[in-house]
């Protein structure tokens, strides 16, 4: 299968079939120019080894796997082994792994030079449903996420299902909430799929769907002047959960991205019947309904968020299955919507 993001001249192909790392060389130009393969010490490193098989000058570079990687530091010794290789504006990156390589590794081509060409290889379901196209690219200062970056598209992206067999079962799970997210917001087909409950089965169709109803968004609205905004559904208040539970800051059992998403996508649903079908879906991928997190910590965070304008907060809404709404939300009436008045 195969998706073109249609954006002028930063337009590219988003490939999706099961072996297709093998041919990477097929969609892009690995020859007559330096090729240098990102990865971390999570992925297998058959993955990154399959792409320097087909690089007739490539080296593999190799991050420490995590969110942490995300840094100043490491983004700094990326680009210092760039420079050491000798690449100039003709050559390329590749990343290959997940949301976290997909990130640095776009944002050291943005950079390197004013910005070289950049091949993303995702290998998690997270980065295959979601954070692979779109362009965002960036790292995190601190415990501050994805404050420093670029917007800088890829030149191909290739997908390969494949590579998820030996992704470890909650990384695989935490992904498909985007993709519950992409259902919920704009396509009722991708939501009965979860319904049906072959996921594994449906794999590549859910991934298909949900990169088409981002591509349809990230189309209109590259650089999230307005319709992108559709996909902060669930993020508002999932971010807020994630900088209190998260896993960065090095706690043991934090939550993951996905898994905010899945508890911040909830209370955003207006239909009642709805929500309690997403309660269930959720429940039966083994992603969490309920936080068990300090409220009051989350309503303080999103207080900070660097998405709060003013006094008021952008808030996506799913008034009915494949719809949704932005609403602007007084910053006094955040603790109703986090249900903190009860208390
Ligand atoms: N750019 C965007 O639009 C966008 C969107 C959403 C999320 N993100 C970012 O994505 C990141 C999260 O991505 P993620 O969930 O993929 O996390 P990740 O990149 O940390 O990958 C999760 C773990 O799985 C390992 N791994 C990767 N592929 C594997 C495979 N095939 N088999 C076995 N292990 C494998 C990795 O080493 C890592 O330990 C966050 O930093 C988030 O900010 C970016
Ligand atoms: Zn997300």
């Amino acid at each position: 299968m195969k998706l073109t993001m249609q954006l002028g001249k930063r337009s590219y192909d988003i490939i999706l079939k099961r072996g297709c790392l093998a041919n990477l060389h097929q969609f892009a130009n690995l020859s007559h120019r330096k090729v240098f393969v990102l990865t971390d010490t999570g992925v297998p490193a058959q993955f990154a080894q399959t792409v320097l098989d087909q690089c007739q000058d490539g080296m593999i570079y190799t991050v420490p796997q995590g969110e942490g990687s995300k840094c100043l530091k490491t983004y700094g010794t990326v680009l210092q082994a760039m420079l050491e290789f000798g690449m100039t504006r003709r050559d390329v990156v590749v990343s290959v792994g997940g949301g976290v390589i997909g990130d640095l590794g776009g944002f050291c081509a943005a950079s390197y030079m004013r910005g070289i060409d950049f091949i993303n290889c995702p290998t998690t379901t997270l980065s295959q449903i979601d954070s692979s196209i779109g362009g965002k690219t960036g790292i995190d200062l601190g415990d501050t996420k994805n404050i420093v970056g670029a917007f800088w598209q890829p030149k191909v992206v290739l997908v390969d299902p494949d590579t998820l067999e030996t992704l470890p079962r909650r990384h695989f799970v935490n992904g498909l909430a985007e993709a519950v997210k992409a259902g919920l917001i704009a396509d009722p087909e991708l939501f009965a799929l979860f319904e049906k409950g072959n996921v594994r089965e449906d794999i590549e169709q859910i991934i298909y769907r949900s990169l088409r109803v981002k591509k349809n968004i990230v189309e209109q609205d590259e650089r999230e002047a307005g319709p992108r905004k559709a996909l902060n559904f669930g993020h508002t208040i999932g971010h807020g959960i994630e900088a209190v539970k998260g896993v960065k800051g090095r706690r043991t059992n934090g939550l993951f991205h996905g898994e905010c998403v899945a508890l911040g996508m909830l209370p955003m649903i207006e239909d009642k019947a709805l929500a309690k079908r997403t309660r269930a879906v959720l429940r039966s991928l083994g992603l969490p309904t309920r936080t068990g997190v300090d409220k009051k910590k989350v309503l303080a965070q999103m207080q900070h968020d660097k998405k709060s304008q003013g006094d008021s907060i952008t808030i996506i809404k799913v008034p009915g299955l494949g719809c949704w709404r932005a609403d602007s939300l007084p910053m006094r009436e955040l603790p109703t919507l986090l249900g903190l008045d009860e208390e």
